[in-house]
């Protein structure tokens, strides 16, 4: 009998009333409202209402400014459908329970705390926007609200911990695997855990693991990828690395039927690694590997190594051949593109 799993809405939405009551005016007004009219009727100030304005624009509501006319509602930031999202997952082990949040610090830090108390795995945390999303290596990550996916799943592998990083291929093979069936544009992913799109990054993966006595006891499987982001929110800092399903595209992605299909994808990668080691993985890694060939420049603390990316070992490091031939091993670090 297929399994149906549960929905839970965290309420995590930390709206404030007057942030409410904004939305709520310009919604009743469908032209313009003059930031007098907003403040008279809320009781604050000019200056409180502009502030107001401007954090809603921060949860993917787009509101129109023009001195001296006021605001205007452009549009609501568009919400996971998540009845459908588990209708098109029923069954799949990787998606036993979903906990949605409309916003959340980070999704890796919320299915951690889970984790530690004892979570199923399956358990996923999705979240239309994150306060301190996580990258690695320290890093944030940032998404308008309502445009990126952005979530993390619970694993409980029975593997050696030596094993557990090796989950990263097949978390990034079922990805770009997702991406590929709903959007249509090749994928290669940038190791360890980068997902390019026409040599643009357009997600991530954070996998953190916790384990004893040598065994795994829970991994967290973080994905955020960039879905229908614009180019013009991308941070500046961002813009000639980064892309979107959309900018690559050029058609807005239904995120839910995306988000299905990475779970589904993910559950197929997860069972093979666990009935049949990683050399699956690690071929289609291969098939994909965005920086065979190229040069590279490897960070380490002793500082930058540069190399012909060689490949990945069958444990999944990086290989770099140096100027002088020798084949240089990474276990992590980061590499950037040397020109
Ligand atoms: C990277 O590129 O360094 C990895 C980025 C991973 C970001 C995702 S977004 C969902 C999940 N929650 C987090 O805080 N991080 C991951």
């Amino acid at each position: 009998m297929e399994s149906s799993a549960s929905i839970v809405v965290v309420e995590s939405d930390r709206m404030s009333q007057r942030k409410k009551s904004v939305i709520e005016i310009l919604r009743e007004n469908p032209g313009f409202v003059s930031g007098q009219s907003i403040s008279d009727s809320l009781g604050i100030s000019r200056n409180a209402v502009h502030k107001h304005v401007n954090s809603l624009r921060a949860r993917g509501y787009r509101i129109l400014g023009i001195s001296r006319r006021g605001y205007r509602l452009e549009e609501e930031p568009r919400r996971l459908a998540m009845p459908a999202v588990a209708k098109l997952t029923q069954g799949c082990v990787l998606a036993t329970c979903f906990r949605y949040h409309a916003e959340i610090e980070s999704t890796n830090t919320e299915a951690r705390r889970l984790a530690t108390q004892g979570a199923p795995e399956g358990t996923v945390i999705v979240a239309e926007s994150q306060l301190a999303g996580r990258g690695r290596l320290g890093r944030t990550w940032t998404s308008p609200a309502g445009k990126g996916l952005l979530f993390s799943v619970v694993l409980r592998p029975d593997l050696p911990m030596a094993d557990a990083h090796m989950l990263t291929l097949a978390v990034g093979n079922a990805i770009a695997e997702a991406i590929e069936g709903q959007v249509k544009v090749p994928v290669h992913l940038k190791w360890p855990n980068d997902l390019v799109v026409a040599n643009k990054k357009v997600g991530g993966i954070l996998l953190e693991v916790s384990g004893e006595h040598d065994r795994v006891e829970w991994v967290v499987a973080g994905v955020g990828i960039n879905v229908n982001v614009e180019f013009a929110e991308l941070p500046v800092s961002l813009r000639k690395t980064a892309t979107s399903l959309l900018m690559a595209g050029e058609r807005t992605v239904d995120r839910s039927a995306l988000l299905a299909r990475a779970l589904l994808c993910l559950e197929k990668s997860y069972v093979d690694c666990l009935a049949n080691g990683f050399n699956r993985q690690l071929r289609q890694f291969r098939e994909r590997d965005y920086l065979l060939h190229r040069s590279v420049s490897v960070q380490t603390r002793e500082g930058p190594v540069v190399g012909e990316a060689a490949g990945i070992d069958d444990r999944g490091a990086l290989l770099v051949e140096l100027p002088d031939r020798h084949i240089r091993r990474f276990h992590s670090g980061d590499v950037t593109l040397h020109q």
